[in-house]
C-alpha cells in the first residue's frame, strides 16, 4: 500500500483553528485515542468528498509525552523529544506542554468549526484543552504586523521534500515534525516605528513585499536570521503556515507560528539564530515586538499510521 501523508503541505487557507490538548489520567485514554484516529481519517475523507473545492483538512500531531503514554505500536520517532527552551540574552523560546495538536484549515469557517466540535466532544473526557486559536487570512496574507508572511515558502515538490520525512528514516517516511509557537505582538511599540524602521526589522518592503539587497538588509532582521544554509551551502527550508489572530477589544494580537519539517534540526537552527543570534547577541529584532508564549514539538503520523493506531 502506498504511503499517504496527512495534509501537511496544503497551501495556507483563509480560516484556521489550532487546538492543543493535554491528557488527563483516565483509563479510557487508549480507547478514545483509537476512536480519535478513526475520526480524523473520517473527518478528512468526508470533507474531501463533500467540499472538494474548500481545501479543507485536519492534521493531528502527537507530542513526546503522549507518544509514550499511549504506548503506540511504534518506537518514538528519532527527533520527537520535549522541546528544550532556547534562552538568548533578551528573549526566550519557551517550552510548553501539549499532547495533541490539531491544525484545521478550510475556506469556510463552518467546516472547521464543526470538525473542532466533533474532536472536542470525543476527547474532552480524557484530555484538557490548553489552547484554542482561531486564525484568519489577513488581507493579502499579511501578519498582524502588516507584512506579507509566507513568501519564501517552498513550492511544488520542494514542499514535500522540506516538510516530509523521506528515505532517510523509512519507518516514518511521509511523517513530519510539527513545531508551533503562539506569539503575542506589542502593537503599540510596533506602531511607534516608522515604516522604514519596520522594514529593517523584517528585511522586506512593507507595501510590495520586496526583499532588501544584502548590502541594505540589517544582520538582525528577521529574514537575515531565519534564512539558513546547510554545511554545503544548500538552502534549508521548512513549510510555514503562520496565521494572524486578534481580539481588538482586549488589545491582544498575535501570530500563530506553525512549521512542518522533514527534520526538527532545521527549525531548531532557525530558532537558535533568532533567539541566541548570529553571532550570539545579534538576535532577531522581530522578538523585541513579539513574545513567544508557547513552544511545542509534535510528530505528525501518516494516514497509514493513523489507520494502524485506530486498532
Ligand atoms: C520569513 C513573519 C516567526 C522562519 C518571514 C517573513 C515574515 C515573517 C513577514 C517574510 C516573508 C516570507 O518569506 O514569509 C514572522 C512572524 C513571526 C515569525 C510575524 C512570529 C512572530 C518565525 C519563526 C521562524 C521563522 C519562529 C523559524 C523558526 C521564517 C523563514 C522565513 C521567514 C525561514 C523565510 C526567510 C527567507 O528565506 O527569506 N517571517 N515570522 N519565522 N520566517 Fe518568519
Amino acid at each position: 500500500m502506498s504511503i499517504e501523508s496527512q495534509n501537511v503541505t496544503d497551501y495556507p487557507n483563509t480560516n484556521t483553528i489550532f487546538m492543543v490538548w493535554t491528557f488527563k489520567d483516565d483509563p479510557q485514554l487508549k480507547t478514545i485515542f483509537q476512536q480519535l484516529c478513526a475520526l480524523i481519517l473520517n473527518l478528512n475523507n468526508s470533507a474531501f468528498n463533500r467540499f472538494p473545492d474548500s481545501r479543507v483538512s485536519c492534521v493531528m500531531g502527537i507530542g513526546y509525552d503522549a507518544w509514550k503514554k499511549l504506548e503506540l505500536p511504534k518506537p518514538l520517532p528519532k527527533e520527537l523529544a520535549e522541546f528544550e527552551e532556547i534562552k538568548g540574552v533578551k528573549h526566550t523560546a519557551v517550552s510548553t506542554p501539549g499532547d495533541l495538536h490539531f491544525h484545521l484549515r478550510a475556506d469556510n469557517q463552518s467546516l472547521i468549526f464543526d470538525m473542532a466540535v466533533e474532536i472536542s466532544k470525543l476527547i474532552s473526557s480524557v484530555a484538557e484543552s490548553i489552547l484554542e486559536v482561531h486564525g484568519f487570512k489577513y488581507w493579502d496574507a499579511r501578519s498582524i504586523l502588516g507584512f506579507v508572511d509566507g513568501t519564501e515558502n517552498p513550492h511544488g515538490s520542494d514542499r514535500d521534500y522540506f516538510a516530509k520525512i523521506g528515505d532517510e528514516d523509512k519507518q516514518y517516511k511521509g511523517g513530519s515534525y510539527l513545531f508551533v509557537q503562539k506569539y503575542l505582538h506589542n502593537m503599540d511599540a510596533w506602531k511607534g516605528l516608522s515604516t522604514d524602521e519596520q522594514e529593517k526589522v523584517i528585511g522586506r518592503s512593507k507595501e510590495n513585499d520586496i526583499e532588501m539587497s544584502d548590502e541594505v538588509k540589517p544582520s538582525n532582521s528577521h529574514i537575515a536570521l531565519a534564512n539558513i544554509e546547510g554545511e554545503n551551502g544548500e538552502e534549508l527550508k521548512i513549510v510555514r503556515d503562520n496565521m494572524p489572530f486578534g481580539n481588538p477589544s482586549t488589545n491582544e494580537f498575535g501570530t500563530y507560528f506553525i512549521a512542518y519539517a522533514s527534520t526538527f534540526t532545521t527549525v531548531k537552527k532557525m530558532l537558535t539564530n533568532m533567539f541566541i543570534g548570529d553571532p550570539p547577541g545579534n538576535y532577531d529584532r522581530i522578538l523585541d515586538f513579539s513574545t513567544a508564549m508557547t513552544g511545542t514539538l509534535f510528530f505528525v503520523p501518516t494516514r497509514n499510521m493513523l489507520d494502524e493506531f485506530s486498532g
